[in-house]
């Protein structure tokens, strides 16, 4: 396995910058110029290449398209206090790529070869890092099956990619939510806990109805029992209980989140008591209605800390206690901002320069 690629470099010479409106970063709609792609034949990572972003020709036949050998991982880049670009915790989504891989029967990526396309390509277009407040170069990586064939067998050829773009915040409210306690998102000794396109597709269908209901998203249960609280939409649940912080331990079902981790860290650190275990929807509502839930949120790349308001429980809408800034979600909010513009002291070493 070679391990350094040379990566040649074709640049773009009709540049989209000049078109970017830095006040209006909608989520995943502008794509910055360039973007990474190496292909993988004969037990070989090879063809790595820079190109213009842009469309690009797949086989029809290909596994991504018809079983699903598809998956991807979402990571940030973040304009620094002093002028620089720096990745958050870019190894840890090097590793869960991974982990997605070895589960869909896809080639892993060394690191070396993750991190120098990455490298260079976010150098390359560093001006398109948003500098304003909350705004950052969101990051996707992925891999798809490339062999035209449809036998129903992993596929012998794949390409890895990456493109990027530039984001502000996802959600710009506290959001409403509902638990989900007929259809399920992944099930004991599934593909939940991968980061594979199928987990996202089909969650699309619950996700509608619950937004036909007025919910933003929904709060996933386990598939046995529906009632143990797994994920929010596409982020990890946290709950702040009676001054604890509590959210579902991982399972094969639950995505080992980069922001979930980080933020029981960052409390571990504040000195606050945190229990990953089984959570109830029926102890989220009793600890509601007993005054004792402080806090609920969505933690995910994209969405960073998502305040919850409001929690949908068979067919009653129960409001959650509007938070302060001295609150624990509003803290490790600010404290991960800190650390990802370089303006707080970065003790865990998560920030990696281009
Ligand atoms: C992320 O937070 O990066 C995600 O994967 C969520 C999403 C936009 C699919």
């Amino acid at each position: 396995m070679i391990d350094i690629l040379p990566i040649s470099t074709q640049r773009t010479t009709a540049s989209r910058l000049a078109e970017l409106d830095p006040t209006n970063l909608e989520f995943g709609k502008v794509f910055s110029d360039h973007m990474f792609a190496m292909d993988y034949h004969n037990g070989e990572w090879q063809e790595a290449q820079i190109v213009p972003y842009g469309n690009m020709a797949v086989s029809p036949a290909n596994s991504a398209l018809h079983y699903g050998q598809a998956i991807f991982e979402g990571m940030k880049a973040y304009h620094q206090a002093d002028g620089g670009v720096a990745l958050f915790r870019p190894l840890d989504n090097w590793a869960r790529l991974n982990t997605s891989a070895e589960r869909m029967c896809m080639p892993t990526v060394p690191e070396e070869l993750f991190m120098q396309g990455l490298r260079e390509l976010i150098r390359l277009d560093s001006a398109w890092v948003p500098t304003g407040s909350g705004s950052s170069l969101y990051i996707r990586p992925f891999m798809f099956a490339t062999d035209g064939f449809i036998g129903v067998r992993p596929s012998e050829s794949y390409r890895f990619m990456i493109f990027t773009s530039p984001v502000g915040l996802y959600y710009n409210k506290p959001l409403r939510v509902r638990f989900e306690q007929k259809y399920v998102r992944a099930a004991p000794g599934g593909a939940g806990y991968a980061k594979n396109a199928g987990n996202y597709g089909a969650a699309m269908y619950p996700t509608k109805l619950a937004q036909q209901e007025g919910y933003n998203q929904l709060i996933w249960t386990d598939a046995t029992e529906h009632q143990y609280v797994e994920e929010s939409g596409t982020m990890n649940a946290i709950f702040v209980i009676d001054g604890k912080v509590v959210t579902p331990a991982l399972s094969t079902s639950i995505l080992d989140g980069v922001t979930r981790r980080s933020v029981l860290e960052l409390a571990r650190d504040m000195g606050l008591t945190v229990e990953e275990r089984k959570v109830s929807s029926h102890e989220i509502i009793a600890a509601l209605k007993a005054g004792k839930l402080e806090e609920a949120f969505g933690a995910g790349t994209a969405a960073t800390i998502a305040p919850i308001a409001t929690i949908g429980h068979e067919g009653h809408d129960y409001e959650l206690p509007v938070v302060g800034p001295t609150a624990f979600s509003k803290r490790v909010g600010a404290a991960l901002d800190a650390i990802r513009t370089g303006e707080g002291a970065d003790v865990h070493n998560w920030m990696v320069r281009v």
